[in-house]
């Protein structure tokens, strides 16, 4: 009985729990990307940042899916790892403090908020699931240049491109559609 309820409620969820990145009108849900990542991505740890403001506009749980699929096509396209683009992408933001709060508390000699969480993502990530070196690098170094050392591979270079442009968009689209409407 209880796994006939649980299975119904997760095909509920799944029918209802719409997943598309920003700009896209694809159910991600059904599209290749998603057997990279169908193992973390309905994680209690990612469901928690559904929760959280990021970006003014956004919750960190879409901005991270954002950054992800978009990583993925582009590494994709370049026959890079794509599967490392996918999960890397949507772990990146995995921590949970309020950005606001911590640089008002920041003291001197703390970590800037721009190294903390990448710190914070990589450690929240490992325990969540096993990850690569290409992927550590990719989480750690996701806000260069504003990071102490280099990315080392060329998906890391592209995360911070992607982070960097879906940032731009969810900031952007809400704004320009409320002008529109
Ligand atoms: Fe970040
Ligand atoms: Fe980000």
């Amino acid at each position: 009985m209880c796994v006939v309820a649980y299975s119904t409620i997760t095909l509920i969820r799944q029918v209802f729990h719409m997943l598309k990145a920003i700009g896209s009108k694809k159910e991600l849900s059904s599209d290749s990307y998603y057997s990279h990542v169908s193992d973390i991505i309905n994680s209690s740890e990612l469901d928690k940042l559904k929760e959280i403001t990021h970006h003014i506009s956004t919750t960190r749980f879409q901005h991270c899916l954002n950054v992800s699929y978009y990583t993925y096509l582009i590494c994709k396209k370049l026959h890079l790892d794509a599967r490392a683009a996918a999960r890397a992408g949507l772990l990146h933001d995995l921590f949970y403090y309020d950005r606001k709060k911590y640089n008002k508390s920041k003291i001197r000699g703390q970590l800037s908020h721009s190294s903390m969480h990448s710190r914070l993502a990589v450690e929240n990530a490992a325990d969540l699931t096993d990850i690569s070196d290409l992927e550590r690098d990719m989480i750690e170094n996701h806000m260069w240049p504003m990071t102490r050392s280099f990315p080392k591979y060329k998906e890391s270079y592209i995360i911070t491109l992607t982070d960097k442009y879906c940032a731009v968009l969810e900031f952007c689209i809400p704004r320009i559609k409320t002008v529109l409407s």
